[in-house]
């Protein structure tokens, strides 16, 4: 079987210092890698002023991790600028926060060769290298122009935006054409698909063809959805650990009976916490009977605090929740607890099988693996009811969920009253419903029908 070689910017952290604010990316990858061991190749959240990176290598378990420093000029351009404040904006639809530097660009393609020239000494002919993510798009070309000829695959991890969108970026036929360089692209959900499907062909440089694959700037390659799962056993789990019930109790006692509502996002403008704490605001008005009945427990980790469009959501979701806190509190309840700092994966899944709502009501997500943590976390004799915004990728297969347009506040403060009210038994039947999509479409499967993609030969006469 042939070795796997992933490639990320950012690598899971080995400490677990950083876990509690990882994104999906980190949690998937490492799940997936976890399982048939390989190289784990990426920025090792290090900089440093000058100098040329040296790798640095070390083995935990099955897993060879191999990371370099960035150059503090090209961690404010490559990931500062073009991968947060150019790429992210713009795929999750924010044309109106996206900048546009060229500065920026170069810099990115810098830092993709140098990851490029960086990992060649480790590979062999037969390896399947697997690259991740916005951050890394052109590195597929620039390991061909270094003369690797083995397998080369990319997934990303957040949405492909709408052509109508995508070509806004100045760059956008440079990146199209370095995505046709690998031999598998994959995407989380259908529309992503169609999105990529529909620049080929509006823009004149592809087509679709056959059993997934295009046509591409005259190379053909296969590209298909593949929605990322999460480990749903060990995650359940997790749950029911010690820590994770100490952890609930906690909270439990300290909630006096009222029922818990629950929102764990990073602190990211695409996640929709200030039309989230809205929709709260709105429960709380229209359902008066719902007062100091209900607690809103809302963890945001930290997140791109270099980034000066996160300081300012920072600002705004502050200032909600004290606006709530003064309106609605009572000397004896405060319908809102907002924590600006991360908590271990554990610990938070006992939260969630704690509370009666899960909110997770991105303005627009790649897919949202909380989502699907929130339903492992339940438990069977008293699920909790999962609220789900229609533009998260999850909302895809998640139809057991309450789905909701984040935008129409209204409607995201009936759903979350829906939830409070809603009977044992439709609560269990959607859970179940839910539980057995995210059993199916689990991590290893997301994995495995990668790989096998991946590894497949693509007919050249096609
Ligand atoms: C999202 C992205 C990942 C990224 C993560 C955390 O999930 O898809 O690529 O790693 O956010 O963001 P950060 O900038 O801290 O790596």
């Amino acid at each position: 079987m042939s070795r796997l070689v992933v490639v990320s910017n950012r690598v899971t952290p080995i400490s677990g210092s950083r876990a509690a604010t990882a994104g999906g990316l980190t949690v998937g990858v490492l799940a997936a890698l976890r399982e048939t061991g390989g190289i784990w190749f990426g920025w090792s959240g290090e900089t440093v002023e000058t100098g040329m990176p040296i790798p640095k290598v070390f083995r935990t378990g099955n897993i060879t991790y191999i990371t370099i420093d960035l150059l503090q000029a090209d961690f404010e351009r490559y990931y500062g600028g073009f991968a947060n404040r150019t790429l992210w904006p713009l795929f999750h639809y924010r044309l109106d926060l996206a900048s546009f530097d060229r500065d920026w660009y170069v810099s990115y393609r810098r830092v993709n060769q140098l990851f490029a020239e960086q990992l060649y000494p480790y590979l062999r002919d037969d390896d399947l290298v697997w690259v991740h993510d916005y951050h890394l798009i052109p590195l597929g070309e620039e390991l061909r122009q270094l003369g690797i000829k083995g397998r080369i695959g990319f997934f990303l991890h957040i949405p492909f935006p709408s052509t109508e969108v995508y070509v806004a970026l100045p760059w956008h036929d440079r990146l199209m054409e370095a995505l046709s360089h690998y031999d598998l692209v994959g995407l989380q959900t259908s529309n992503d698909l169609r999105n990529f499907h529909d620049y080929l062909y509006r823009e004149g440089v592809g087509y679709g063809l056959a059993d997934g694959l295009v046509r591409a700037f005259g190379r053909t390659l296969r590209a298909q959805d593949f929605p990322i799962g999460i480990d749903t056993e060990d995650f359940a789990r997790m749950a029911t650990s010690t820590e994770a019930v100490r952890a609930s109790q906690r909270l439990s006692r300290s909630l006096l009976g009222r029922k818990l509502i629950i929102g764990v996002d990073r602190l990211d403008y695409t996640k929709g916490i200030t039309e989230r704490l809205r929709a709260y605001e709105t429960l709380l008005q229209n359902y008066p009977r719902q007062r100091t009945q209900v607690t809103l427990v809302q963890i945001s980790a930290p997140s791109r605090e270099e980034v000066p469009e996160y300081l300012e959501m920072r600002r705004q979701v502050e200032a909600a929740s004290g606006r709530i806190n003064g309106l609605f509190g009572e000397f004896d309840w405060m319908p809102l607890r907002y924590i600006n700092r991360g908590f271990t994966r554990r610990t938070l899944s006992g939260f969630f099988r704690l509370s009666r709502i899960g909110l997770v009501t991105p303005l627009r997500d790649g897919m949202n693996l909380v989502a699907k943590e929130y339903i492992a976390a339940q438990s069977e004799e008293d699920p909790g009811v999962l609220v789900l915004s229609r533009f998260a990728g999850a909302a895809d297969e998640l139809d057991g969920a309450l789905i909701v347009n984040p935008y129409d506040i209204e409607a995201v403060a009936e759903a979350m009253h829906r939830g409070l009210i809603m009977p044992l038994d439709e609560r269990q039947d959607r859970w179940r419903r839910l539980l057995a999509q995210i059993q199916e479409r689990d991590i290893v499967h997301w994995r495995q029908n990668f790989v096998d993609a991946l590894a497949q030969e693509i007919d050249p006469t096609n």
